[in-house]
This record gives C-alpha cells, structure tokens and sequence, in this order.
C-alpha cells in the first residue's frame, strides 16, 4: 500500500469515526437536557468531559493524519544503503589501488608505500594551493581514500592502475588539462583549485571500510 493510499484510508476512518462520535454525543445531550429539564443541577461536568474527549479525539485524528507524512520523510532502506558502501580492502597490496562508486562518483583507494607516505609528509604545506597536512587527510597512514574526480571540472585522474602517469607527484594525473596530485590527493601543479576531496569514511576493522 503506498502512501496515498494509506492516507485516504486514515482520513475514512477517522472521518467515521467522528462522525459516529457528533451522532452519539448529540443523543447523549438531548437525553441529558430532558432528564436536566426540570432540574437545577449543573451540566458542566458533563460538558467538561464530552470537551475534553473531544480534544483528545481530535489529537488522535491528527497524529493518525500527520503519521503518513513524517513516516515519509524518513528515507528507505535502500536509500540509506544508497548512502554508504563497505568496501572489502583486504585484498589491496601494498602500493597498489582500487576504485569504488559511492553516490555515483568514484572513490580512489590506495595503500600506500612506506614511499610515498614519506612523500606525503615532507611536504612544505604552507607553499600548497590548498595547505592540508597529510595526517589530516587519512585515518591511517598506510589508506589514502579520497573522490577521484578532479578538482578543476571533474574528469576522472589517472593513477588508480600501475601502469597509469601518476604526475610529477607520484599520485594522480588529470589529463584533460593537466593537474598534477601529490600521494595525498593534494593539488601540485595545474588548473585545479583544491585537493581531490577526502569522503567521510571509517574502518569497520582492519579490512573493511566504510564510505559514508
Ligand atoms: S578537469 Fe582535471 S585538470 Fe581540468
């Protein structure tokens, strides 16, 4: 049953519901007025209570109706899976890399050489384009996880296979216009603004990562 549907169904029952409730308590009242008629007591309990059920009815009526709309408003299942991806990585040796799709881009996952960690780190970060401390980029020094879409206007760098140009960086080449990526995704040379972006991932354990 979809939504609509489930909507339509709530506003019937509530709807007969009030409306058997309107019938009832008029009868209620009539009966109570005629009993009342000759008599002097006061009928405000009695109208105190049939307010006050009201309410409450009216309360349930409208969680009933408002229900349907904050339930889809939570995203599905699948969607949430959509939204992150555990990726298998313990079959990546050292040095060598792989490529995932999370939300539809890539993602570039490298395990990196002693190399080119050193690499990494004996940077100047205050001469870079966009100044970022390697150990800010990576949970742990060996996996470099960063979008492997180029900063300029998006192509897809060379570098993820071992026969790739990596650039004179030793990380990443875009050959569209010639950016050229450090070994931790930071912009070296070209037209590219910023460093390839780190998404947010974590390590289920030492062999699984999760992206997003
Ligand atoms: S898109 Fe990569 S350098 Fe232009």
């Amino acid at each position: 049953m979809d939504f609509n549907s489930n909507t339509l169904l709530l506003l019937l029952v509530l709807i007969i519901f009030l409306f058997c409730y309107f019938i009832a308590t008029r009868v209620w009242i009539k009966v109570d007025e005629e009993k009342n008629e000759s008599s002097d007591k006061p009928k405000e309990g009695r109208r105190d209570f049939i307010q006050l059920t009201t309410m409450s009815i009216g309360g349930i009526g409208t969680a009933a109706f408002v229900w349907p709309f904050l339930k889809s408003m939570n995203p599905a299942q699948d969607t949430l899976a959509l939204g992150s991806t555990e990726v298998d990585i313990s079959e990546i040796g050292i040095g060598e890399a792989i490529t995932v799709k999370w939300r539809g881009k890539p993602v570039f996952i490298r395990r990196r050489t002693s190399d080119e960690i050193s690499e990494a780190n004996n940077v100047d970060v205050s001469l870079l384009k966009d100044p970022e401390n390697d150990i800010d980029r990576v949970e742990k020094d060996e996996w470099l996880v960063v979008l492997g879409v180029c900063t300029h206007l998006g192509c897809v760098p060379l570098g993820q296979k071992m026969s790739d140009s990596k650039g004179e960086y030793n990380g990443w080449f875009c050959p569209c216009h010639g950016s050229h990526y450090d070994s931790s995704g930071r912009i070296r040379k070209g037209p590219a603004p910023d460093n390839l972006a780190v998404p947010p991932y974590t390590f289920v354990n030492n062999s699984t990562i999760k992206i997003g």
